[in-house]
């Protein structure tokens, strides 16, 4: 059984779109509108726009676009009910006894959290068995103490590709639920095989407790991969969580260090230092920045400093920058991990620890080091070079005072006037901002292109109509007092692609049905990325701000060009030279 209507309503009613995308996004008005930096991916200028008529939301430069709820599914990492629950919670409306289909996805979610949470037991148990004894031994080698192991519930997966399947069918495990947490290979029972095997086994658990994947670790430098993780599941994306965030959220004074590494973390962890976290076996994210940024104020960006270390620490600030959070920047003496560094110091690692995030640099500053490391500064050329690195970091900063800041150091540093300094980093500005907005812009209308359009996969070649047919879709939205009228004049047995027609002809029987017809009232029939083709027609529009007028032109466009579709669909059907034939025939049909 569906939601019943009005509880969607009463969901649209009590939850002000501005009011919740604000608590993600810094909205600015902007005419009838709203608009702000996207969430969804790295912008400088704001392409992300909310509309107040159809309560959607749309970002030019990625193409996101949507409702409340795709907006709350999609930041929140939600299914569609859970998106639903969160709204219905934030506001306490009771949600109804039973939410449909959308239920089984809860229920093989819920059921991934009890199969993993089961393997951790096994895992766990192995790890002090017989079997388990050389890793144990590896990660006492390693340093780890039993209670450290517990608490991270660190564990072995057997040598074997069965053991953990026959445990978890004598658990009541199906083999399609094993295969749905990635937990084993293989389709329904055929040729099933666990995915991890021989094996140090490293839970990765949610702000909710939940067990929602592993990291897997070899124990000889031989074997490969070093490092296995589970890969996406439906319970799990790892561009949207932390390792370890479930232990730092709470125990840190508004500052979370970032580190690489699962042992980085579980190494601090034991040494005292709590407020630690983790990237899984990724680049850090714009979804993980932001979820950072909204349990610190401040980040340490601790990662090896080797070479690769500095590259993903240089795009973690890129990253880190636009959320507003502060930023610092530590690299490890020696070329050392801070497991390593934990090792080295021992007893002393914490005051040791704290001390390097005393003298660290912030991201400026570490920037600007990183910069002066590979020039002689007693040297013209040198000077200059040094000179011009250092501007193009600055003209990054978008505060002003702390331009100032730096400009005057620089020029203390290398003896030339601050004006200078400052001048040309005004103009680099001025240079980068006309790159990004061609960038920008270039982004914005590949994402507008019809023949990029997956959805809707009919309308390049069918341009002129479905441009009509979306404009009049759009137009419903914005004035759902004149679709009576339109669903008179324009049925959807005219339009000419067929997506545009499922969505025109959903609407025209809700509207028949007297059922409400906003963006949200579909959201339990289409999929979000045809939530999302919806709320770009609606962010078109809402540029165009059709009148009525021409939305009876957009109506007799869509009539004349499904006449000319059907006149050729004839002409190919009996061929060129019974054309006559073939239109006698139609209007035949058209008069019957
Ligand atoms: P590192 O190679 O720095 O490993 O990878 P580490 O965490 O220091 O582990 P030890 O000290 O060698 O045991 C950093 C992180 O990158 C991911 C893992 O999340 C790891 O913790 N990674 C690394 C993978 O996902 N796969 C790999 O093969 C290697
Ligand atoms: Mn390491």
């Amino acid at each position: 059984m569906p939601l019943p209507d009005g509880f969607i309503e009463e969901i649209k009613f009590k939850n002000d779109i501005i009011d919740v995308i604000s608590s993600y996004v810094n909205l600015k008005r902007h005419g009838r509108n709203f608009v702000g930096l996207c969430p969804f991916h790295n912008e400088k200028t704001p392409s992300f726009n909310v509309y107040l008529q159809s309560n959607s939301f749309y970002c030019f430069g990625c193409g996101v676009g949507g409702d409340l709820i795709t907006f709350i599914e999609k930041i929140e990492n939600l299914s569609y009910i859970e998106a639903i629950r969160f709204l219905a919670q934030r506001t306490g409306i009771k949600m109804p006894e039973n939410d449909g289909k959308t239920q089984e996805l809860l229920s093989i979610k819920t059921r991934i959290f009890e199969i993993n949470r089961e393997a951790a037991r096994f895992f766990y148990e192995r790890l002090y068995s017989e079997e388990g004894k050389k890793a144990l031994e590896y990660l006492k080698n390693r340093g780890l103490s039993s209670k450290i192991i517990r608490k991270f519930g660190i564990g072995y997966s057997p040598n074997s590709r069965y053991e953990i399947i026959n445990y978890l069918k004598k658990k009541g495990f199906k083999y399609e639920e094993m295969i749905n947490a990635n937990l084993v290979y293989g389709k329904n029972g055929s040729k099933v095989a666990a995915r991890f095997f021989d094996r140090i086994m490293f839970p990765i658990i949610d702000l909710r407790g939940n067990v929602i994947a592993f990291g897997g670790r070899v124990m000889s430098d031989q074997q490969k991969p070093k490092y296995l993780n589970t890969s996406d599941t439906l319970a799990f994306k790892k561009s949207l969580n932390l390792f370890s965030l479930n232990f730092a959220k709470s125990d840190n004074d508004g500052s979370l260090i970032l580190v690489e590494g699962y042992m980085d973390v579980i190494a601090l962890h034991q040494a005292g230092i709590k407020n630690v976290v983790a990237t899984l076996g990724t680049a850090l994210t714009i979804e993980q920045a932001r979820i950072i940024s909204r349990y610190a104020k401040e980040v340490v960006i601790c990662y090896d400093s080797d070479e690769a270390g500095e590259k993903a620490a240089a795009r973690a600030i890129d990253l880190l920058r636009p959320t507003g959070l502060l930023i610092k920047v530590i690299s490890i003496p020696n070329g050392k991990d801070p497991d390593e560094f934990v090792r080295h110091y021992g007893k002393d690692a914490a005051v040791r620890f704290f001390q390097l995030i005393k003298n660290s640099e912030n991201d400026v500053e570490y920037r600007l080091q990183k910069v002066a490391n590979n020039y002689n500064l007693n040297e013209s050329n040198g000077k200059v070079a040094y000179l011009k690195e250092s501007v193009r970091i600055l003209a990054l900063l978008d505060n002003l005072i702390e331009q100032e800041i730096y400009a005057g150091k620089l020029s203390e540093k290398l003896n030339v006037p601050k004006d200078a300094i400052i001048l040309q980093i005004e103009k680099e500005k001025k240079k980068k901002k006309r790159i990004i907005e061609k960038k920008q812009f270039l982004q914005v209308q590949e994402n507008l292109s019809a023949r990029n359009d997956k959805i809707n996969v009919e309308k390049f070649d069918n341009l002129r109509a479905a441009t009509a047919e979306e404009a009049i879709i759009a137009y419903i939205f914005n004035n759902p007092e004149m679709a009576g009228e339109i669903f008179c004049r324009l049925s959807s047995e005219s339009f000419c692609t067929s997506f545009n027609k499922k969505i025109y002809s959903t609407l025209e029987e809700r509207f028949k049905a007297l059922r409400p017809i906003g963006i949200t009232d579909l959201t339990q029939d289409f999929s979000s990325e045809e939530i999302s083709a919806v709320a770009a027609m609606v962010a078109k529009e809402s540029e165009r701000m059709s009148d009525k007028d021409s939305v009876l032109e957009y109506i007799d466009v869509v009539l004349f060009e499904k006449e000319k579709l059907n006149k050729n669909k004839i002409i190919s059907d009996y061929g060129d030279e019974n054309e006559i034939m073939g239109y006698m025939k139609l209007l035949r049909e058209h008069k019957k």
